[in-house]
């Protein structure tokens, strides 16, 4: 195990009542695994400021299968960043909609520049990219 170092924390009883509920809720062991993880999910979104920050993750899209030429248009800009896009899976969600589940990967502003491609291709309906970092120490 690394070392670690102990440090106290002085909250309102109001506030450290509310956490103790919510790392009840979350199933937590304690709360020092809680503040970990907080601290944890905190510092990812700072990287996640860096444009340059190497991210893998998910871009999942709902699109109106009937739109025109619209899977020639997604399959298009899947192609050119061939690289950047590692997999892909398909459900058809009804006898018109289909939701599709990309794995992506690279620099933060590669990704992001992607997902918009991506979205913003009429016919597509909802876009939300999740993604994490691809190095943690
Ligand atoms: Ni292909
Ligand atoms: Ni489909």
């Amino acid at each position: 195990m690394k070392r670690v170092v102990r440090f106290g924390v002085s909250l309102e009883p109001e506030l450290l009542k509310k956490f103790d509920k919510l790392i009840r809720k979350k199933g937590y062991g304690s709360r020092s695994e809680a503040i970990r993880d907080l601290i944890r999910d905190e510092t990812v979104k700072q990287t996640l400021e860096n444009e340059n920050e190497p991210v893998a993750g998910t871009l999942t899209i709902v699109y109106d299968h009937d739109a025109s030429n619209i899977t020639n248009k997604l399959l298009d800009v899947q192609h050119r960043h061939h690289k950047n896009v590692l997999s892909t899976m398909h459900l058809h969600l009804d006898e018109h909609n289909c939701l599709e589940v990309l794995v992506v990967a690279g620099k933060v502003k590669d990704v992001q520049s992607i997902a918009d491609s991506i979205t913003s291709i009429k016919g597509v309906k909802h876009g939300k990219l999740t993604v994490t970092k691809k190095r943690f120490d």
